[in-house]
């Protein structure tokens, strides 16, 4: 509940049977082409961490949806972006997880040296489905030495279970469904 959950589901789109049959898709294209509703959602992403006091390094992303809240989040928050990809798209040395989707299997992967260690990261995206991609991005940085805060997500499905498989990783949303 709340105006920010209001908005974002005011600026999502069903589509049904996409990418397979039977699924649901929760599309946030209304939401990145409305600039008063994008400003809104990274500034309430933001808000939570300035207000917190607690010191922030960085912002994760999974690619590719991640990236773009990610990105506007990292510069809202005058702190660097760290890209978590799929596989075979960064040119440095890698440390890569695997791990099963709603709708398939994927594996992603970091730069070895994309996070000093300590640094408290961010970890973001758009959508938290079944939480494969959350945990295994959050393992990632974890491997790379990194402390990784919170995940926070602007769509969080919860008929899929992703907030009891990410266990004691806290995640925060600003819309749940479901
Ligand atoms: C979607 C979404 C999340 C993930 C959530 O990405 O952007 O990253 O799935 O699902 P999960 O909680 O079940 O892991 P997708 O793999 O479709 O990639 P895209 O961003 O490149 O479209
Ligand atoms: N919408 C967007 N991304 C997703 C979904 C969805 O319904 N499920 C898994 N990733």
């Amino acid at each position: 509940p709340g105006a920010i959950s209001d908005l974002v589901e005011s600026r999502l789109r069903d589509v049904a049977d996409f990418p397979k049959p039977g699924v649901v898709f929760k599309d946030i294209t209304p939401l990145l082409g409305d600039p008063a509703a994008f400003g809104e959602v990274v500034r309430a992403l933001a808000a939570r961490h300035t207000e917190s006091g607690s010191r922030l390094d960085s912002v994760a992303g999974v690619e590719a949806r991640g990236f773009i809240i990610g990105a506007a989040l990292a510069h809202e928050l005058g702190v660097g972006f760290v890209p978590v990809r799929k596989a075979g798209k960064l040119p440095g040395e890698t440390v890569q997880r695997t791990y099963d989707l709603e709708y398939g299997s994927a594996t992603i992967e970091v730069h070895a040296d994309a996070v000093e260690p300590g640094e408290r990261v961010l970890l973001v995206d758009d959508v938290l489905a079944t939480g494969g991609t959350a945990i295994a991005a959050w393992d990632l940085l974890d491997d790379c030495g990194a402390e990784v805060v919170e995940f926070a997500t602007v769509v969080e499905l919860a008929f899929l279970g992703g907030r009891e498989a990410m266990g004691a990783r806290p995640v925060h949303s600003l819309h749940v469904v479901g």
